[in-house]
């Protein structure tokens, strides 16, 4: 167990069970696990901050060391407010490494103290994304693999919601 606090930053439009899944193990490591929800420019949002927050206090209620939140800004801003300096990001494809790479490097010069963590996805959610959830979800399919429980009924009735689930 490591001292201290991390931060689990993402979009979470909405949250997954590969979501959930990391931020199990980051509770593992840390003595206490920020999730926040930040804005991803280049992808434009389908739920809103407000609900993106209530689906992750949902899936993390088994979880007393997850605290919940969301920022307007940068990365390097908000861990300065929280005042750690640790990042957990989670790669699932060689693709995302790539991306996670450049954002890592960018966000360290802005502020060299901080580190970036990678943890490799579980393999079995290594095809679980937010907007493959959107598109099956937008199409009427089940979701139910990819989203905890708790939420596949709100996420549908919000995506499809004159349908059922097919
Ligand atoms: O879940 P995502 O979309 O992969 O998460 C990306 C996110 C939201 C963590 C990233 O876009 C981010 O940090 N946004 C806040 C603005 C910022 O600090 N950008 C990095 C410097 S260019």
């Amino acid at each position: 167990m490591l001292k201290g606090l991390c931060v689990c930053p993402g979009s979470f439009d909405p949250v997954t069970i590969g979501h959930v899944d990391l931020i199990e193990r980051a509770v593992k490591l840390f003595d206490g696990v920020i999730v926040v929800v930040l804005n991803n420019p280049s992808k434009r949002g389908c739920f809103s901050v407000e609900e993106r927050l209530d689906m992750l206090a949902k899936v993390c209620l088994h979880l007393p060391t997850v605290e919940v939140d969301s920022f307007d800004g940068f990365l390097t801003e908000y861990i300065q407010k929280r005042e750690t300096r640790i990042v957990i990001r989670g790669i699932r494809t060689i693709a995302d490494i790539d991306y996670e790479f450049q954002m890592a490097q960018i966000n360290r010069q802005m502020v060299p103290e901080m580190e970036t963590l990678f943890l490799m996805v579980t393999a079995q959610y290594a095809h679980v994304s937010s907007s493959a959830v959107r598109e099956i979800c937008g199409f009427g399919g089940d979701i139910s693999a990819f989203v905890p429980a708790i939420i596949v009924e709100q996420i549908h009735e919000r995506l499809w919601p004159h349908g059922r689930m097919q």
